[in-house]
């Protein structure tokens, strides 16, 4: 396998960007694209030089595809990515994973069933401040974590977000999924599982959707640290950083991205030092992460963001919204949803 082959299923915002990234891989190239409105899949085919379909059994049907990125809204990801790892295909599937753990076991169980990579998108794990977080973790400069807080605040959905689709939860998975999934996947990263999660939240000035605007998630992990995540598309100066501190240290992130970004870092007793986040230099993060699920393929290895951690994410998604709803606290893993 020189080059491999990829088809792209959904050729929306996500599904492009992910496309024009992967025709930057050596090792990789767009083959096909499908959506089910032809204008849109003949568009992104006229721009990628590859061949559109409306049905994607029709592109799985091609043996020269390798492997598919699926980039559907959240609630359809489970019948092509179910099909192309049936039809010998290898899977990368956008975040979230599915909106229902349901769907999550049936695309392990197809890709583990077929013996096919399944690589889910979370793609902060490849951006520069969630990376050197993590590195500086494992290089053991705060010990062991005790808590992490991180809060995601915008001012609500806009522009070309504003899709049927993503205002309602069964579609999307609400907030919780359809963007703090990147946000619970970092905590998780960085923490460990969780083995329980109490949240509290309302819809407070979103009426275009029909979930909550507002939730605050407090997340007990089974390493007995403990995290807040704080989750709002209702406020009118946005915020996207947090905190994390450990048993020997402590680390201050307080932007991720814009002016701010950058890292604290230092010991107890210690002065800390700073990292700016225009110092830390990744590869664009799209194309990091189909990187390295085109080198999970050719070196038969296991992508480093598995079926498990992307059905984790939904999990805690999942029992934040049920706590909500019944004011108890949810402990992990849950129950039949
Ligand atoms: N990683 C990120 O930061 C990020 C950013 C945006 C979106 N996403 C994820 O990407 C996915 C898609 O989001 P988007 O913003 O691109 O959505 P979108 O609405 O822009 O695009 C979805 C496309 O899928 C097509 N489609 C629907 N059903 C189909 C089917 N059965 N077969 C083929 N095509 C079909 C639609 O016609 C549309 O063109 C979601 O899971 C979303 O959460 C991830």
């Amino acid at each position: 396998m020189d080059k491999i082959g990829v088809g792209l299923v959904g050729c929306g915002v996500m599904g492009t960007a992910l496309a024009a990234s992967c025709n930057k891989l050596e090792h990789a190239h767009i083959l096909a694209v499908s959506d089910v409105r032809q204008d849109i899949a003949d568009k992104a085919a006229a721009e990628l030089n590859a061949r559109a379909f409306t049905d994607y059994h029709d592109m799985l049907a091609l043996s020269e595809i390798d492997a598919v990125l699926v980039a559907v809204p959240g609630f359809l990801h489970r019948a092509p990515a179910v099909s192309a790892a049936q039809a010998g295909k290898h899977v990368f599937c956008e975040k979230p994973m599915a909106v229902s753990l349901e769907d999550c076991d049936a695309i392990m169980g197809a890709c583990d069933e077929a013996e096919r990579k399944l690589m889910i998108g979370q793609v902060c794990r490849f951006h520069g401040v969630h990376g050197r977080v993590k590195q500086l973790v494992l290089d053991g400069h705060i010990g062991q974590p005790t808590c992490m807080v991180v809060r995601r605040l915008g001012g609500g959905w806009s522009g070309e977000w504003v899709q049927h689709w993503r205002m309602e939860r069964a579609k999307s998975g609400g907030t919780l999924m359809e963007v703090n999934a990147h946000e619970i996947d970092f905590m998780r990263w960085v923490c460990g599982d969780v083995k329980s999660v109490s949240a509290r939240g309302a819809q407070y000035i979103d009426s275009q959707t029909d979930f909550e605007d507002i939730m605050l998630l407090n997340l007990e992990f089974v390493n007995g640290a403990i995290g807040h995540h704080q989750s709002s598309n209702a406020s009118a100066i946005g915020e996207y950083g947090g905190r994390l501190d450990g048993t020997e240290g402590s680390i201050h992130f307080p932007a991720i991205w814009g002016e701010r970004a950058g890292i604290h870092y230092g010991r107890f007793g210690e002065k800390p030092q700073f990292i700016p986040a225009a110092d830390i230099v990744v590869e664009e993060p799209v194309i990091a992460e189909l990187r390295a699920f085109v080198d999970a393929i050719k070196h038969n290895t296991a992508p480093p963001v598995t079926g498990h951690d992307g059905r984790a994410v939904v999990e805690i998604a999942l029992a934040a919204y049920r706590s909500a709803q019944t004011g108890e606290s949810v402990a992990l893993p849950m129950g039949k949803v």
